[in-house]
């Protein structure tokens, strides 16, 4: 088992970590102690704790397994993976992106969808995965010969919706039909073409090549709560709230033809990166802005004037 038992200095040493989550700065503490607990002493659960403990960022603890301690615990269960953490509980369930999925096959239009523009076989950047809501839907509309890569900051994050991901097709209910059970076929198949990526998506759109992908797509962390998921809100604690830097969006025009920014409506940001609004959502609470790739090159981002 490669899951570490820490001295009492190294926990020491990990111990602001869950300090600097709280605050939501986790691109400046990329390391998450864990407790853990199986429900049952068996292989598979075994071999799926193992699984975390392989993850990038996480380090799993036994050491302090009495329920004062402040850390979260991550408990394996024949059903699914939780994590709690002070009378909270989160798990990964892809109950946004499956409502959204029988709205545009009873022919709805999805707004995301909408903007993002995507067409078969395109390559998107989900820069801010989360629930993968939209990563799913993304990789749904991109098809077979389509692919999505998915950055997340946190590590707790990427690895719950990583799992939950691979293992979607053990959480369709038994006795769907009809729609719904066709809505569930075409997200498993969407869930094969994401690649969850854990990181700052600033350091791995630097990387990457010009005009190599489709689509960037943002969403961060909105500064006001309101037009959030309740589902979103449970997982805040674990989420990077860092707003969204002028470079990654330079960046993120540089690397694709078309940029996505989803943010509260009236939200300033959308002028302050040069994104039009795209029409639509009149009444709802989030925007969406669209660069393409025309309009990127007159801009000038108003600080570099
Ligand atoms: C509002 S949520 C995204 C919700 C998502 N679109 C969905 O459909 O579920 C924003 C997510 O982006 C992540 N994030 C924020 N800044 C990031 C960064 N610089 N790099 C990678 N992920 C980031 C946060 O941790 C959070 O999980």
């Amino acid at each position: 088992m490669a899951t570490h038992t820490l001295s009492e200095n190294m926990t020491k040493e990990l111990e602001p970590s869950l300090d600097s989550f709280m605050r939501g700065n986790n691109l400046d503490c990329p390391k998450m102690i864990i407790r853990y607990a199986l429900t049952h002493d068996e292989p598979a659960l075994r071999a799926r704790l193992e699984w975390y403990a392989e993850q990038e960022g996480i380090v799993l603890t036994e050491a302090m397994c009495d329920e004062s301690c402040s850390f979260p615990l991550l408990k394996i269960s024949r059903k699914r993976t939780r994590v709690l953490w002070q009378g909270e509980e989160i798990f990964f369930h892809p109950s946004m992106a499956l409502l959204r999925m029988l709205s545009v096959l009873r022919g709805e239009p999805d707004r995301f969808l909408q903007a993002a523009g995507l067409e078969n076989g395109n390559t998107c950047i989900d820069a801010t995965m989360g629930l993968a809501a939209d990563t799913l839907m993304a990789a749904w509309r991109v098809g077979e010969a389509g692919r999505v890569t998915a950055l997340e900051a946190s590590p707790l994050i990427a690895a719950l919706v990583k799992e939950g991901l691979r293992e979607m097709a053990a959480s369709v209910p038994s006795g769907v039909r009809g729609l719904k059970a066709e809505a569930w076929k075409h997200l498993i198949q969407a869930a094969g073409r994401i690649d969850v990526l854990l990181g700052d998506h600033l350091d791995f759109l630097r990387a990457q090549g010009d005009a190599c992908q489709d689509l960037v797509y943002f969403d961060p962390m909105f500064r006001h709560t309101r037009g959030q998921s309740a589902a979103l809100r449970s997982f805040k604690p674990w989420m990077c709230h860092e707003g969204l830097r002028e470079e990654a969006v330079r960046e993120a025009c540089r690397v694709a033809r078309r940029v996505v920014l989803k943010e509260r409506t009236g939200s300033r940001e959308f002028e302050r990166f040069g994104f039009a609004m795209e029409p639509g959502g009149r009444h709802s609470p989030v925007a969406f802005g669209v660069r393409i790739k025309k309009e990127l090159i007159p801009y000038v981002f108003p600080e570099s004037r």
